[in-house]
Order: structure tokens, then C-alpha cells, then sequence
């Protein structure tokens, strides 16, 4: 997939001089003297019809796809929702145009009704994917299927099974594969740039208030109810680092676990809410208080009222209501803080990859280091050395959203659902199982402090 245009073709187009440094915006991605590759993603002209789609789970990654629709009205249209969260659901109708007899409460009421539209957004909790995805395929919708796919393996197996059987489009939300830092990175391996690839050193710093809010008080903060964090929060890296290799995993180390959430590290003073008149309140970087009403970081999870006047109340009123209020030190959380996984590949290649909380900063590392040229990158940025000439050349991204992954994956989708044709996917529903699979056996790896085999 995609066009490659040598840069000498790209300054003509452009009628520019060669020679010098070339820094162009496009795709979001400014590049200098290499080949520079245009995934096809965004280049689609709209479909002959635009897809018609219902979103389940009109939450913060409903919004996301469904934007998608609003400023791509021929490519996409947002034809239904289900959310059982009143606000959600009416503001998501609103947006949309959406008539009431297609707002339902849950997924279940959805496919109560004969099918109304080509394919389903499924953007609901993770424990809440498996069920709309098998029913969704066996009323004949295409899916676009947010990760993880499920939480078990099991689960992840019958899905595949279904979609094969009943031949529907199924792209997984993986949205890496799909920005453009990636892309790049997968391309100056897999076209030779830096000789024959021999390990990757992958991270994922999470940020210690990202951890906080989504692991230790949020939605993911027990595993058991949802996910085991190494898929909730880095199926992304083990699916791109899988996908950078270009072979199957074959064995996983795995080590780590909840070092500092917990109740042996609350500190003298510490109370059950931070609005419970905490002793240590003002000291603690992990004070709700803080985050959510003096600094107002990631309020969206509260739904606030338009009128900004009403908000601190409610903010408030949620801090002494919800999860979002509760000590870090006094959660029933379990998800580990530090993950590092080892991951030996069938070509030989070795990756080593580490999740991280305590960090201050966001933004995915990697070194990519190969026979004759590495390659060292923060997601917004990466410099490719050649060892022969010792010249190093720079990228720099120059856009957001998962580095440009997330609309760009939704493109995909509506052209794969609009010409039926599942290869026009670069995280096909099987590409993902298989990577999944992997974050499952790092999972048992960790759990049983044992080398596991991948079996796919
Ligand atoms: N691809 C990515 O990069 C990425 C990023 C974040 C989250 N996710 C995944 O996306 C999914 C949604 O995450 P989110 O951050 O949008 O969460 P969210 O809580 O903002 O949204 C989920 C929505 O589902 C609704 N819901 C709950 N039960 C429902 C039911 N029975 N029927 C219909 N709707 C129901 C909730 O009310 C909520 O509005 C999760 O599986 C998450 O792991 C993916």
C-alpha cells in the first residue's frame, strides 16, 4: 500500500532546485533527503456512498471515529448510537443528526432491531467488545473494533473464527500502524536502509498522572475487570513492534509489577478522598484536587456543562463521588507501574520493550539498531545514522493524534467497507489476533516467571 515518490520526482512536482535540506509538511510529517513514502490512506476520494455506521459507546474514542464523520460527511456517516450515559448519548445525537428511534441505551438494544446500516463502531469498556462484535458479525455489519480486541485469548479466537466465517471487514483500532512516524520507521527498515535489522529497544513512557488517572483510578485499574495493562496500554507497541520486525514472535520473557499504587506507601495523613481534608494533600503530585480542579487535566471524563461557571461544582461533586477522587494509595487497583518484556523473533531479531508509569513525559521511544544504520525516535522525531558515511538524517513530525494515526486508520476502514476488500487494512483483524497473542503470553510470562512460547 501506499505511493513512494523518489525526492528528485517530489521537487519536480513541486518545481524546486535540488540539492539543500527539503522540509515539508505533508501527511503531517516533514521530512528531509529520503525517499519519502504517502500512505494512500488519506488520498482516498470519497466512496460512491458514504458508509453508514451506529457507535456504540459514545465515550471519549466514539468522539474520535465519529469526528471523522463530521469532517468527511461523503466518506462516513454516523447513522445510530447506543450509550446508556444520557449526556454522552444526546450529545453524540445532536452532533450527528441522529434521529431518536436510532438512540439506544445499550449495544444489546442495537441488534434487537433488523440491520439499519453497513458497519459498527464498537468504542464501549474493554469487557463490553466481545459480546457486540460476535452479535454485529452474525448479523452481517462490518466492524470497526477498538482494541484490545477482547480480554481473553479465547475470546480473541472466536472473534477471528466468526469474522472468518462470515467474511465481514474487521479493522482493529491499532492506530500506530497507521501514523505516520511508524510507517517511516517501518519503511527505512524493510527497504534496507540500515542493513540487515538486528534489535529493537521499544518504550512507552505512560506518564505518571496518565497512570494515575486511567490504571490506578480510572477504567483500567483492575485488571480483572478489564484488561492486564500490557494489552489495555501497549497491544499499540507489541502489534507495531511485530509489525516493524515483518516475523512471527516465537518467546517471551516477562518481568514486573505494582511497585508504588498501594495501600503500604499511602503516606501518614493520607485520607480515602483528597477532598477528605487530606494531611498531605498540597505535597502529593497525585492530588485530585490538583489534577482535576486546580489544574482541570483531563476533565473530559466528567462531562461537564457548556456553562463554564457550572464546572468547578461539578467537578467537585465528582471528586467526592467517583473513583476520580479516591487516594492513588487507596484504590483496589493491581495494574503493574513497570512492565519490561523480552521478545526473541523467528528471524533472530530481539526486541526489548518496557512500559513505564514514572515518567514526565509521553511519547514512545525506540532505537532501531541495524547492520549498517540505526535509527533512534520519540514519536515526534527520529534521526537515521549510516554507519558507512556517518550522515544522519532527520524526520519531524508536524501533527498529533496518535501521530496522525487515527483518522488515517478510519480512512482505511471506509474504503475497505465501501469496495468490500479487507486487504486495504494494515491492522486486519488476524495481523491483530496474532499480536494480541503476544501481549497474552508476556502476560502468563510475567504471571508464571517462565520464558513462554508464542503460540499463534
Ligand atoms: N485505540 C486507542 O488508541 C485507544 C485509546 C483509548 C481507549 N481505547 C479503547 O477504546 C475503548 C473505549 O475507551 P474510551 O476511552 O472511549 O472509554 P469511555 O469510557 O470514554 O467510553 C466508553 C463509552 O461506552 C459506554 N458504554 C458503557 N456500557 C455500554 C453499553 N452497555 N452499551 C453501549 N455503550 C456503553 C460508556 O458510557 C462510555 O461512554 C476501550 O476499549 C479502550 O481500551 C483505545
Amino acid at each position: 500500500m501506499g505511493n513512494e515518490l523518489s525526492r528528485r520526482n517530489l521537487l519536480k512536482t513541486l518545481g524546486l532546485a535540488t540539492g539543500g535540506l527539503l522540509t515539508l509538511p505533508l501527511n503531517g510529517f516533514a521530512e528531509t533527503n529520503l525517499r519519502l513514502y504517502i500512505p494512500d490512506a488519506v488520498k482516498y476520494p470519497a466512496p460512491d456512498k458514504a458508509v453508514t455506521a451506529i457507535t456504540l459507546g459514545a465515550g471519549n474514542r466514539g468522539n474520535v471515529y465519529g469526528g471523522y464523520a463530521l469532517q468527511f460527511p461523503d466518506h462516513l456517516k454516523i447513522v445510530g448510537v447506543a450509550d446508556p450515559n444520557e449526556i454522552r448519548n444526546q450529545r453524540y445525537c445532536q452532533k450527528h443528526n441522529i434521529p431518536a428511534e436510532n438512540s439506544f441505551r445499550t449495544w444489546e438494544d442495537v441488534f434487537n432491531r433488523p440491520k439499519f446500516a453497513d458497519a459498527v463502531i464498537i468504542s464501549t469498556p474493554d469487557n463490553l467488545h466481545f459480546g457486540p462484535c460476535m452479535k454485529a458479525l452474525a448479523m452481517g455489519y462490518d466492524i470497526l473494533l477498538e482494541k484490545p480486541i477482547a480480554p481473553t485469548e479465547k475470546e480473541c479466537r472466536k472473534i477471528l473464527a466468526l469474522a472468518k466465517q462470515t467474511n465481514r471487514i474487521v479493522a482493529v483500532c491499532h492506530v500506530l500502524r497507521y501514523s505516520p512516524y511508524f510507517i517511516k520507521l517501518r519503511e527505512l527498515i524493510q527497504n534496507g536502509s540500515i542493513g540487515e535489522l538486528i534489535s529493537i529497544q521499544h518504550m512507552e513512557p505512560i506518564q505518571h498522572i496518565h497512570m494515575s488517572h486511567s490504571y490506578v483510578r480510572g477504567n483500567w485499574h483492575n485488571s480483572k475487570e478489564t484488561t492486564p495493562i500490557i494489552l489495555a496500554k501497549s497491544c499499540h507497541d507489541l502489534d507495531i513492534l511485530r509489525w516493524m520486525v515483518g516475523s512471527s514472535c516465537d518467546k517471551i520473557a516477562a518481568f514486573g509489577d505494582l511497585k508504588w499504587f498501594k495501600k503500604e506507601n499511602s503516606p501518614v495523613g493520607a485520607t480515602p478522598r483528597c477532598t477528605d481534608g487530606c494531611a498531605v494533600e498540597k505535597e502529593c503530585p497525585y492530588s485530585a484536587l490538583k489534577i482535576y480542579y486546580r489544574e482541570r487535566q483531563r476533565t473530559y471524563v466528567f462531562d461537564l456543562p457548556d456553562d463554564e461557571t457550572k464546572q468547578a461544582e461539578v467537578i467537585l461533586d465528582k471528586l467526592k463521588t467517583t473513583n476520580y477522587g479516591r487516594c492513588v494509595y487507596q484504590m483496589d487497583n493491581d495494574q503493574p507501574d513497570h512492565y519490561t518484556t523480552n521478545l526473541l523473533f523467528s528471524n533472530g531479531v530481539t526486541a526489548a520493550f518496557n512500559m513505564e508509569a514514572f515518567t514526565s513525559y509521553e511519547g514512545r521511544r525506540t532505537r532501531v539498531m541495524g547492520s549498517l544504520g540505526d535509527i533512534v525516535g520519540d514519536m515526534s522525531e527520529f534521526t537515521y545514522t549510516n554507519f558507512l558515511t556517518g550522515k544522519k538524517t532527520d524526520w519531524k513530525l508536524t501533527s498529533d493524534a496518535h501521530g496522525g494515526g487515527d483518522w488515517n486508520l478510519v480512512s482505511d476502514w471506509v474504503q475497505a467497507v465501501s469496495k468490500q476488500n479487507s486487504a486495504l487494512l494494515s491492522s486486519s483483524i488476524d495481523v491483530s489476533v496474532e499480536s494480541h497473542i503476544i501481549g497474552f503470553t508476556a502476560e502468563k510470562s510475567r504471571l508464571q516467571g517462565k520464558i513462554k512460547k508464542v503460540v499463534v
